[in-house]
């Protein structure tokens, strides 16, 4: 018989197929049994009709436990009140392992429970949804990027020298040297720019970030696009286009894990170009208003992206920032020499940053000058400044945090839901 996946259903009406999966649910009423079968790309209903109360299959039917494996047989037929618009008509049924006792039942659970048992937790309705989101997302980047003509450069994940600080470094041997785990591609990802011109990198990131925060992983996914030539500006404008590109998409093809989610899609329908556009300084004016303690000169913390958030219903680009705030690496504004040229992206409703970018420094003295202040070790960084040694040009770029973008876009309340295996402060397990 012909196996076939469940999200193709349609395409087998009134065929004899296969079904390999896990018992999501069962009901029995008189001759009749109803189960709902799983098969990771969606759930289908099996029916089974018998006037005879001892039937084989009744007893198969009758063993089957929650998670269970299973191979069901049967004919395909249109249903309008399934699931789906489908079921099948069950044949014949295979059991491959009764799973007992599967620890997570229809009831409530403690979400520590439910993290320790992320590995099982996966297979819940809600987390399939927002991962099957998630594999729609990187998809939609990965399309626009490449759409838009950027080379797709892997950056290294053992790195020598810092990018972000050299406060959230993870730090790890590398033979008889020290070794850094990536905080970002991007100082790489300047050096391919020169190379190709338009790039991007996507991969893992880690930051030994001691904030435990709804906000904020160990180790997360960011994509990094870095365009040589590009201004402050043209960067802005890209991370626009990238974000409405993507919602778009996840509109379109995302409907049912998005209903799943109980998700109101309005606020995301709203979302087009331009996004509003506010200094640093007017930013802090604004939050001032809103009661809060936040000085110039301060960062944003989770409280003060959350005010800024409710002043807009688009996300609002944030841009020249104290630059003692900000990476060594960001060009300051020609006019007032203590701001620098970088943007940060906050989402709307409450998500908080979910693009850091900006333009970077081009020249070499004042990139030296720059590496001593945040006292950074020279000879690391060597290779970097021959970028502005050899045919230095303005560029630009952002890094874009999938989980992030995920939970804003899913509106899950915390972002360890956004990753298969979440690795947050003190905890890596499973
Ligand atoms: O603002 P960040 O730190 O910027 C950079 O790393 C730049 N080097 C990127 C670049 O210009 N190429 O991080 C960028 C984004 C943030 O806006 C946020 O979405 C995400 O990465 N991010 C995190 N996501 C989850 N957990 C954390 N601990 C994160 N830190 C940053
Ligand atoms: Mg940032």
């Amino acid at each position: 018989m012909n196996w076939i996946y469940i999200e193709d259903i349609a395409d087998f009406k009134d065929q004899e197929v296969e079904i390999r999966g896990w018992l999501y649910n069962k009901r029995s009423s008189g001759k009749a049994r109803f189960l709902l079968v799983r098969d990771g790309t969606g759930i289908l209903q099996g029916t089974l009709f018998s006037p005879e109360r001892d039937h084989p299959l009744f007893k198969k039917f009758d063993s089957l436990t929650q998670e269970s494996s299973l191979i069901v047989r049967g004919r395909v037929k249109e249903e309008k009140r399934a699931p789906g618009g489908f079921e099948i008509e069950i044949q014949d049924i295979e059991v491959l392992q009764i799973a007992k006792d599967y620890p997570i039942t229809p009831k409530e659970h403690s979400t520590p429970f439910l993290m320790e048992h992320r590995h099982l937790w996966l297979r819940s309705r809600k987390q399939h949804a927002i991962l099957q989101i998630r594999t729609e997302l990187i998809k939609a980047i990965r399309d626009f990027f490449d759409g838009r003509g950027f080379r797709l450069m892997d950056t290294p994940i053992l790195t020598p020298s810092a990018c972000e600080g050299t406060t959230t470094l993870f730090e790890t041997e590398y033979f008889d040297q020290k070794a850094y785990l990536s905080q970002s591609g991007q100082l790489y990802n300047e050096a391919t720019a020169m190379a190709f011109g338009k790039v991007y990198c996507f991969g893992p990131t880690f930051r030994a970030e001691k904030s435990k925060t709804r906000r904020h992983l160990i180790e997360f996914w960011m994509v990094e696009p870095e365009v040589a030539f590009a201004t402050l500006n043209d960067i802005i404008e890209l991370g626009e286009d990238l974000v409405v590109s993507i919602i778009e998409r996840i509109l379109e093809k995302n409907k049912n894990e998005l209903e799943v989610l109980e998700r109101d899609t309005k606020p995301l329908e709203r979302i087009k170009r331009p996004f509003p556009r506010i200094t640093y300084d007017d930013a802090v004016q604004k939050i001032k208003k809103k009661d809060s303690k936040m000085e110039w000169g301060d960062d944003f913390g989770a409280p003060e992206e959350t005010l800024l958030s409710e002043i807009f219903d688009l996300p609002v680009c944030v841009t020249h920032f104290p630059a003692k705030i900000k990476a060594f690496y960001m060009q300051p504004d020609p006019e007032r020499s203590e701001l620098s040229l970088g943007v940060d992206m906050i989402a709307s409703e409450g998500y908080g940053e979910i693009i850091g970018g900006g333009q970077r420094i081009h020249d070499m003295n004042l990139l030296e000058q720059k590496i001593k202040e945040h006292k950074l070790p020279r000879e690391a960084y060597e290779w970097y400044m021959d970028l502005r040694k050899y045919g230095s040009v303005p560029h630009s770029g952002f890094g874009l945090g999938i989980e992030r973008t995920l939970a804003w876009i899913c509106k899950t309340k915390h972002i360890r839901e956004t990753i298969p295996f979440p690795r947050l402060l003190y905890k890596i397990y499973p």
